[in-house]
């Protein structure tokens, strides 16, 4: 996924103008992986392949995609599953909406479902556009079933791909990067056991799995993490 332009110079946008920036992107690129900045059809595809697969077989499920977009990533699921998604940006949720997800205009800081609802939830590309992601990662703990499997994506901060790209792009982009054992801390802290990363380096289409750092990880560019809540 590649990185959403600052706007006016800032170098964070605050929550109203990601809104208008991705129901912008919506008017302009309707359905399409564009509207949600992936970088090319690919790239999408690479991501949303492996991390489905990943994810493993679903099924009868209630599954929340958080920040969903235009729902092109979670449209696999809707066939076999009731798909929820949830955008702050309502130009995206018209195109979900028309692949199937049960949509609602929400903040990811304050979902209007009950605790426990949902069997999975994905938030896929979101965190990175938070500077305060704890109370995001609240909220969809709070409203991931116990055994249910909570699964995000965001980008590496120790990619050295990304370091390089950041030499040249300083004064045009803006992402929050995370480092993979912070997100692991806090999956811990809200009660998620088993938890396994899905490792990502782009440019060269390689994925890896693992459940501790590796080696590798300092070419990861981007990565999913999942865990399981533990059943009291
Ligand atoms: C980069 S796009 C990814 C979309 C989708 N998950 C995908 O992978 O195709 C990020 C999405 O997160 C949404 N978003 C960002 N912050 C949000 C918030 N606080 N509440 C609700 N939606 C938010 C944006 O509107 C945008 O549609």
């Amino acid at each position: 996924m590649s990185c959403p332009e600052r706007i006016g110079g800032n170098r964070t946008m605050s929550h109203a103008n990601w809104k208008q920036y991705f129901d912008h992107k919506a008017e302009t690129h309707g359905a399409s992986v564009q509207s949600s900045d992936y970088f090319n059809e690919d790239s999408f595809f690479m991501q949303r392949d492996n991390t489905l697969r990943w994810l493993g077989p679903c099924s009868g499920l209630e599954i929340l995609d958080a920040g969903c977009g235009v729902g092109a990533f979670s449209e696999p699921l809707v066939p076999h599953n009731h798909v929820y998604g949830v955008d702050f940006s309502e130009k995206s949720l018209e195109y979900a909406a028309g692949r199937g997800l049960h949509t609602s205009a929400d903040d990811l800081t304050a979902l209007s479902f009950g605790d426990g609802k949902f069997d999975v939830v994905v938030c896929i590309g979101v965190i990175q556009l938070i500077e305060q992601y704890r109370p995001v990662l609240k909220e969809l703990a709070r409203v991931t079933k116990p055994g249910g499997t909570l699964l995000i994506e965001t980008l590496h901060s120790g990619s050295i791909q990304r370091k390089i790209l950041r030499l040249f792009e300083q004064s045009k982009k803006f992402d929050r990067m995370y480092a993979m054992d912070e997100l692991k801390q806090v999956f811990s802290q809200h009660g998620f056991e088993r938890i396994e990363f899905l490792k990502m380096y782009h440019p060269f289409k390689f994925v890896s799995k693992g459940s501790e750092q590796g080696i590798g990880d300092p070419f990861c560019t981007s990565f999913a993490i999942k865990g399981v809540k533990k059943v009291d």
